[in-house]
């Protein structure tokens, strides 16, 4: 038998417990052990919970315990998430979490330290929810020479834009079902401004080229400027918007962003729809893999924690579970150097003169027009707007051209510029 603490019972940590109970018989097959949860941490009471035994609020019963070799991290942030998680380390625990903040922060030293005790410090809850992800490019993929990722790694907003999409719902009205499901962080700007995004891009990144990525680089953009005039553009450009996190190994360091993205029908994430992630990641060997599944949720995400308590148990002292994220290797490549394409759209008073100057600065470029607005794009006050997707060029390039738009005059605002997302 295995005993087990679950510190935060909260949507991730209450799943843990409630995916143990449910799954008790097959998860002790495939363990080889059984796995019983003998505490839980929390400030909080629950009376009515069907764990309400086991909850404690003496953090000594679960770090004093010698019987407890397992300690699951639930609490989420890098306040008493990090000083619990180092506790328990220190005192030779193996420690599980889906704490995307605390392993962004803090993963090389926490992977360090699990080390020099011969434990396990296991986060594949961090990133995509219940969709195996960390494991298999630390092992699976382990032969390659990984140099790409691109995914939907936020359910939230991915949930929010799909609504916007499919059911011209407004974006408060999607924020709060996305809530009410248990799918968003606590404070929603993480979600919606992609902050949350960014520290999963930079976990994997790390995680796949074996050099510590720091997050507090990584250019990040939300969706909070996406409007529904945007939606009904991608609709008529056959393209869906999503919240799309990149990065790239090149030889001059790592590329990494967070940006919305029009991504065509025919690229393998326009399909990824609502609470769902996926992920896209290159190697030398294998060429291009796609992750698939529910990247937020109670269930789905405590079944990847549970996950690697197994991983732990049937591998512990065998040095298998080992993770590493490497040391920082410099800075990450500026964005100013990045390449791509853009969706413009330029209001203007002018629009014979903006569309010549568009032409004169950019080349032929094909004008977009929105569809499926109510009242002919007039519902989403689209009048009097030049729009058009821009060739390829450097990110320096796009901004001097369109500051020169902007100072020529007829435009008097540039109402949307979103990347278009290319294989
Ligand atoms: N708020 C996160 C999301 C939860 O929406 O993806 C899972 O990390």
């Amino acid at each position: 038998m295995v005993e087990i603490a679950i510190l935060g019972y909260g949507v991730v940590g209450s799943g843990v417990a409630e995916v143990i109970r449910r799954n008790h018989d097959s998860i002790k097959r495939r363990a080889g052990k059984e796995i019983r949860v003998k505490k839980i941490l929390d400030i909080r009471d629950f009376p009515d919970s069907p764990d309400r035994e086991l909850i404690t609020k003496d953090p000594d019963e679960v770090f004093s315990d010698p019987s407890i070799s397992v300690v699951v991290e639930t609490i989420g942030g890098t306040g008493a998430a990090r000083e619990f998680t180092q506790r328990a380390l220190e005192a030779g625990k193996h420690v599980v979490t889906s704490n995307k903040e605390l392993v962004a922060a803090y993963g090389p030293q926490l992977l360090n330290l699990a080390r020099e005790k011969g434990v396990y410090y296991l986060f594949e809850a961090s990133v995509g929810g219940g969709i195996p992800i960390i494991r298999p490019l630390a092992r699976c993929l382990a032969a390659n020479e990984l140099y790409e990722i691109t995914g939907v790694l936020n359910g939230t907003t991915n949930y929010i834009l799909t609504k916007m999409e499919k059911e011209n719902m407004d974006f408060e009205e999607a924020l709060k079902e996305a809530q009410r499901n248990g799918y968003a962080e606590a404070n929603p700007a993480a979600d919606v401004e992609g902050h949350d995004a960014c520290r999963k891009i930079a976990i994997l990144s790390s995680v796949a080229y074996n050099e510590f990525v720091d997050y507090r680089e990584i250019y990040t953009e939300g969706i909070s400027n996406i409007s529904a005039a945007d939606i009904s553009y991608a609709r008529a450009m056959e393209s869906s918007i999503k919240l799309v996190a990149f990065s790239r190994k090149t030889p001059k360091g790592v590329l990494a962003r967070v940006t919305p993205a029009l991504v065509p029908k025919g690229h393998p994430l326009y399909n990824v729809e609502g609470v769902f992630n996926g992920i896209m990641v290159k190697g030398n060997a294998v060429g291009e893999t796609m992750f698939f599944g529910q990247g937020a949720g109670k269930l789905p995400t405590a079944s990847a924690v549970v996950a690697d308590v197994i991983d732990v148990v049937k591998h512990d002292g065998s040095g298998i579970g080992f993770l590493t994220m490497g040391e920082k290797a410099g800075r990450l490549v500026d964005i100013n150097e990045d390449t791509g394409r853009y969706f413009v759209r330029l209001k203007s008073k002018d629009l014979s003169k903006t569309r010549e100057l568009v032409l004169k600065l950019y080349g032929d470029v094909k004008q977009v027009e929105p569809t499926g607005a109510p009242g002919a794009g007039g519902g989403y006050g689209v009048q009097n707007e030049f729009a058009f997707v821009t060739p390829v060029a450097q990110e320096l390039e796009h901004m001097q051209k369109l500051s020169d738009i902007l100072q020529a005059g007829s435009v008097f605002e540039a109402a949307a510029k979103i990347r278009v997302l290319d294989k």
